[in-house]
């Protein structure tokens, strides 16, 4: 008999689904693990308003499979634009749980995003008294910085300065990958909290070369060396419980990844929760998982634990080398390699 594991249902604090035909395939492998996600707002046509997200809220869940139950939790895209009124109308509409802010130009659809933060200072102020968190995407956009320094040379440029203003914001910093980001988040207010992803704990950025250039191992923020990634796992699995699991999982069609100008983006959904389970094991702390994937998350929301369970055991299986999506394929992390734990349906 497979060692098992049982735990509280977990969710995802941060995924990208997409649309049309690339959503159809890919949510029903979250589904499959999480109760809700946080769904992030870079479509093409990104979501700014409430009624854009209410309208992609209805697309997701026509989507879902029959037999899974599955809450998509909404996301605004800041601009510069984004009116105090919005802000209002998606805290009232209920379906809207934060504002992400992607600095233009960072990473995919973001050229609509902010280009000067003091533009949104009127949205941020309203955030801050209504309690909706600002959801970030830690990296400058300054090219004179090396892309290895963004996230760290953000928090101090950009994001200390809006804390210092509006000190009462609740604050997600989304994928930290540095030894500067997890201190940043340990010593904030309780206010701030940090989502970890999967491929960050088990990769430092020598995957990105490992017998050529890897573009499957490519995204935003990039990955860093072995000293930030031991950091991040340290924070993971400390127990710490403004730390969180969001995956960012970011599918990209395989011709948009293996190209001259590759797309940023894992794709990490079909095993999320299955190699958490092995990062937390490798480091010894399996029975701090639970807080990280299932209890974390939706206390720093505010948000109720999720009541049913699900059920992993340690029995090793195969990643597929690719998932058909149209006249295209998508390229799932450890393609053709071995994940230690199973899902058990
Ligand atoms: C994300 C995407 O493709 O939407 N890509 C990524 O590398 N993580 C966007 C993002 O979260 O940066
Ligand atoms: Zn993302």
């Amino acid at each position: 008999m497979p060692i098992t594991l049982t735990l509280t249902r977990p969710d995802d604090w941060h995924l990208h689904l997409r649309d049309g035909e690339l959503l159809r395939r890919v949510v029903h492998d979250s589904a499959r693990r999480f109760a809700r996600a946080i769904i992030m707002p870079n479509l093409p046509v990104p979501v700014t308003t409430t009624e854009l997200a209410r309208h992609y809220r209805e697309r997701i869940l026509a989507a879902v499979p029959a037999e899974c139950d599955f809450q998509p939790l909404m996301t605004l895209y800041l601009t510069d634009e984004t009116s105090p009124a919005e802000i209002a109308a998606a805290q009232a509409s209920g379906i809207i749980q934060g504002v992400k802010w992607y600095p233009a130009g960072a990473t995919t659809n973001s050229q609509f995003g902010v280009s000067d933060v003091t533009r949104c200072h009127p949205a941020l102020a309203a955030m801050e008294s209504l309690g909706m968190p600002l959801l970030i995407h830690a990296e400058t956009t300054d090219s004179r910085v090396d892309v290895f320094d963004c996230e760290a040379v953000f928090l101090d440029r950009q994001l200390v300065p809006v804390l210092r203003r509006f000190p009462g914001l609740r604050v997600v910093i989304e994928h930290v990958t540095t030894a500067q980001a997890v201190q940043f988040v340990r010593d904030a207010s309780p206010h701030v909290g940090a989502t970890i992803t999967v491929h960050h704990l088990l990769l430092n950025r020598n995957a990105l070369f490992e017998g050529g250039l890897r573009p499957h191992h490519y995204c935003r923020p990039v990955l860093k060396r072995e000293q930030h990634r031991q950091a991040v796992l340290e924070a993971a699995i400390s127990g710490h419980p403004r730390f969180f699991a969001g995956t960012d999982s970011a599918p990209h069609l395989r011709r948009d990844k293996e190209s001259a100008c590759g797309c940023a983006g894992i794709y990490t959904a079909h095993a999320a929760l299955e190699l958490y389970a092995e990062v937390f094991e490798q480091g010894s702390a399996l029975e701090r998982l639970e807080g990280f994937v299932s209890f974390h998350g939706p206390d720093f929301y505010g948000l109720p634990r999720n009541s049913t369970q699900i059920t992993l055991e340690k029995e090793p299986w195969i990643v597929p080398n690719s998932i058909l999506v149209g006249d295209d394929h998508l390229i799932p992390f450890r393609a053709g390699e071995t994940v230690q734990w199973r899902l058990v349906d």
